[in-house]
């Protein structure tokens, strides 16, 4: 089979790791790709929203499946387009991917297949936004949470405790768009607090099949610290989240989910993602995400048995009721190495050393993220740089590994947080 993966990032070479894997796969190519990638596949200068372009390469090339990686392309129609084209792909069709694509259609499907979530109301005008502002901080709420509604890459959510903040927020947002249209309407909904989990399942709409549950570390700096990130590193699986609790996720939020966009007419197929929080009152939704997370597919993937070509294959057929999913009894530990001052500015281009001495500790790998190589040499090309990937028979083991591993990487203002994992420890 030869294969296309769509994208650029960590996830995408964990993607392209584990299907180069697979037996059934003879070649594989990746748009755009990055300098890790390349080792495994042949990478196309094709942006991963240049959706037109990636049809017509798959078709030029006889790809058999595309994989996509990113949620952009996804809401911007990729499945369809492909599917128009009679090209096979993994991943939800536009209207699904909504899901993600539109925060205030999210929580209406919350609140209307009773998902367990924040309350909250959806505004698109400012005026009346504020004044909802106003009203909850009079009644005595100790905070707000503001969310844009359309697509920001991670930008969109603020958590906030003062009206001035709440008013500053809705004003940025809603009349200066600093998010552009992604601000024309926003959420307003309560804070809640707890741990938060990454739950995915791979779907093909109506069988859903539960990944382990994973800890995304979102902050910048050790201890929680700093600006919301993409995420700088994770773990899985994550013990808070019991067998139970993961069974109820199944039946109170993935499979409600996925049963609301059967009823919309185009049912889920891919990775559905719930990000939750596990509150003292059991488990609530933040977010649908409609794609693998990025960097908790760089945890799961080093852990799951089965060929994902075939698994994928499955779900693009609906015939997932017939596959069983199997784990390596085994914890995995990613840490993520980021260019110094992201995710606010930083400078790119500098070398990196030590990638070989990395990969040789036991059961470690380091995917690539913002990288290019360059006369030779592997250079620095984004924010997230590397996502270092260590397994063990314990989390301690698992994360003893990736940051002996870490230690062996040198690049000029390299930063990583030094408490992936800790706290569980
Ligand atoms: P979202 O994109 O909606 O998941 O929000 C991004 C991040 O903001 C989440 O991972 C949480 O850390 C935080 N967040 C979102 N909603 C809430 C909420 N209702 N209460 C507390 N934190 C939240
Ligand atoms: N790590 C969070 C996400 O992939 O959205």
């Amino acid at each position: 089979m030869k294969i296309l993966v769509i994208g650029s990032g960590g996830r995408e070479h964990a993607l392209v790791w584990k299907i180069a894997q697979s037996p059934k796969v003879e070649k594989i190519y990746a748009a755009p790709g990055n300098a890790g990638i390349a080792e495994l596949a042949e990478c196309v200068a094709i942006k991963a929203t240049d959706v037109e372009s990636l049809a017509s390469f798959a078709e030029r090339n006889h790809i058999d499946l595309t994989v996509v990686g990113p949620e952009s392309p996804l809401i911007a129609g990729v499945v369809d387009v492909f599917e128009g084209r009679g090209l096979t792909i993994f991943g939800p069709s536009k209207e699904p991917a909504r899901l993600e694509g539109s925060k205030v259609y999210a929580k209406e499907v919350m609140r209307r297949y009773h998902i367990p979530t924040a309350d909250f109301c959806a505004f698109s005008d400012p005026q009346a936004a504020a004044e909802y502002a106003h009203k909850r901080f009079s009644e005595g709420a100790k905070g707000l949470v503001v969310k844009a509604d359309g697509e920001a890459a991670g930008k969109g959510v603020f958590v906030v405790h003062q009206l001035v903040e709440a008013l500053e927020v809705i004003r940025s947002l809603m009349e200066e768009r600093v998010l552009g249209d992604a601000g024309a309407r926003i959420v307003m909904e309560e804070v809640l607090t707890g741990e938060e989990a990454s739950l995915m399942a791979i779907t093909d709409g109506m069988t859903a099949l539960p990944l382990p549950p994973v800890q995304d570390y979102k902050r910048a700096l050790d201890h929680d610290m700093g600006a919301n990130t993409g995420g700088m590193g994770s773990i899985c699986p994550l013990r808070i989240v019991t067998p139970e609790m993961q069974q109820q996720a199944l039946e109170q939020i993935i499979h409600p989910a996925i049963r609301a966009t059967r009823d919309a007419g185009i049912p889920f197929r891919g990775v559905l993602y719930a990000g939750i929080m596990v509150t003292e009152e059991g488990l609530k939704t933040l977010e649908f995400n409609v794609r693998f997370g990025d960097p908790e597919t760089q945890a799961v993937l080093p852990l799951l048995e089965n060929d994902l070509v075939e698994v994928m294959h499955a779900a693009v057929e609906c015939r997932l009721e017939e596959v069983t999913l199997h784990w390596k009894p085994r914890y995995a530990v990613c840490v993520v190495i980021a260019s110094g001052g992201y995710p606010g500015k930083y400078e790119t281009g500098f070398p990196i050393e030590g990638l070989d001495r990395a990969a040789e500790i036991p059961e470690c790998v380091v995917f690539h993220a913002g990288t290019r190589k360059e006369g030779g040499k592997v250079v620095t090309a984004g924010g997230r740089v590397l996502g270092v990937t260590a397994l063990g028979d314990t989390l301690a083991q698992a994360r003893g590994r990736a940051y002996e591993a870490v230690r062996c990487i040198r690049f000029d203002y390299m930063h990583y947080r030094e408490d992936i994992g800790l706290k569980w420890i």
